[in-house]
């Protein structure tokens, strides 16, 4: 099973390399993959829909996503040239259907208006500062998902985008940590 593989390659690789601390990579399935997925809320198995994880870092939430909907059309974009060498290896190594961009997310929005059904976006940064990039990115009818946790109510005073749906749960952790999905549209 590629979550499987994608797991294993993160545990094995982090031994090398310090993509995560040892005590978040410990809790990988529970805290990182666990909640990457929960994002089945908002997506659907049939649609092939074009989406852009913002700041994918490791690969998550948009490696577990793009395995969990094959359907789908990933691009993962990390501004920083190490975070994207090893994105692109993960994509490469799994066989899926994931591009990576290496570039700011502030200079990609410029040449890509318009073009994205779902856009992602888990521990990057505030919304208030992201929403002009990510209105731009959206097409017309498309959708923002933001991971959070505890303190997002001050983030919720956008002027791009409305917040229309929210997931709250959570994480399988012995300290059952609060997350939610919010789910904007473009105004
Ligand atoms: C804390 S990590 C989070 C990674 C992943 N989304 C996660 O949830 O584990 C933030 C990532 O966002 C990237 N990043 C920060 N600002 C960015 C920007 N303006 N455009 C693209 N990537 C950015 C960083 O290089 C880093 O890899």
């Amino acid at each position: 099973m590629l979550l499987v593989e994608y797991i294993k390659k993160l545990k094995q690789d982090n031994k090398k390399i310090n993509l995560f601390s040892k005590n978040e990579i410990n809790k990988i399935e529970t805290k990182h993959i666990f909640d990457a997925l929960q994002a089945k809320q908002f997506i659907s198995k049939k649609e092939k829909l074009k989406i852009l994880d913002i700041g994918s870092g490791n690969g998550i939430p948009g490696i577990p996503i793009q395995i969990e909907f094959p359907n789908l059309d990933t691009w993962l974009i990390d501004s920083k040239r190490k975070k994207a060498n090893k994105l692109k290896e993960f994509v490469d190594f799994l066989n899926i259907n994931c591009r990576v961009i290496n570039e700011r997310v502030e200079d990609f929005s410029l040449t890509n208006k318009n073009v994205f059904d779902i856009v992602l976006m888990r521990a990057v940064g505030k919304i208030s500062y992201y929403e002009k990039y990510i209105h731009s990115l959206l097409k017309k009818d498309g959708y923002f998902l933001a991971w959070k946790s505890t303190n997002y109510k001050e983030e919720l005073n956008t002027k791009k985008l409305k917040l229309v749906d929210q997931y709250d749960y959570f994480l399988p952790t012995p300290e059952r940590e609060f997350r939610t999905i919010l789910k904007f549209v473009k105004l």
